[in-house]
């Protein structure tokens, strides 16, 4: 698969079939993760494998639709924003968030090209999340998806000209 076809083939999974990954294509996806870039190499992030066998009412509190629990693994991603670097010569901001997104986007890709399902998921109760994972102090959750074999189908992607995206020059 080229890389045009995997960010075409890469969609939101929302159902899942129970078919177990097998751990070298988990083990592949969280290298993957690990390979992601993130500014000044900090790398302030964890990734968190839950095997959802048994573990439905917990991620049930995390994130409500049935769908989040069906495939067999979920992984999430934290970020740890003591750890990440910011532009403290400006404006102090922080760019844990980008690091994590780059490394969930990595495993997404890395996934998808093993035919595997994921679903980005961010609005979930990040309280439940810090209680079921057992996040300590320092430690953010910050995204979620699940990971398995698709049950469903790709849809027609829906997005915006290019033209509306791109500016030339200035805004
Ligand atoms: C940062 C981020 C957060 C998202 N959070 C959720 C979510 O909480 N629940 C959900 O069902 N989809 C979530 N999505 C999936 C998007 O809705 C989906 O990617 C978008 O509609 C485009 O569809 P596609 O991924 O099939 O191309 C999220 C996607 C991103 C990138």
């Amino acid at each position: 698969m080229t890389f045009a076809e995997l960010i075409r083939a890469r969609y939101a999974v929302r159902a899942y079939r129970p078919d177990p990954v097998p751990d070298g294509l988990l083990a592949q996806v969280l290298e993957a993760g690990r390979l992601a870039p993130t500014a000044a190499n900090r790398q302030p992030i964890g990734i968190i494998v839950v095997h959802t066998a048994g573990r439905e009412a917990d991620l049930g509190r995390i994130y409500q639709w049935e769908w989040f629990g069906q495939a067999p693994l979920v992984l999430c991603v934290c970020t740890v924003p003591g750890e990440a670097w910011a532009r403290a010569n400006f404006d102090g901001r922080s760019y844990a968030d980008v690091d994590a997104a780059i490394v969930m986007d990595h495993m997404v890709l890395a996934a998808t090209e093993m035919g595997l399902g994921t679903c980005w998921v961010a609005a979930f109760d990040p309280v439940a999340a810090r209680d079921v994972l057992e996040l300590p102090h320092g430690v953010e959750p910050l995204l979620f998806t699940p990971l398995g074999f698709p049950a469903d189908q790709p849809r027609a992607k829906e997005r915006r000209p290019l033209a509306e995206l791109v500016h030339r020059e200035r805004w």
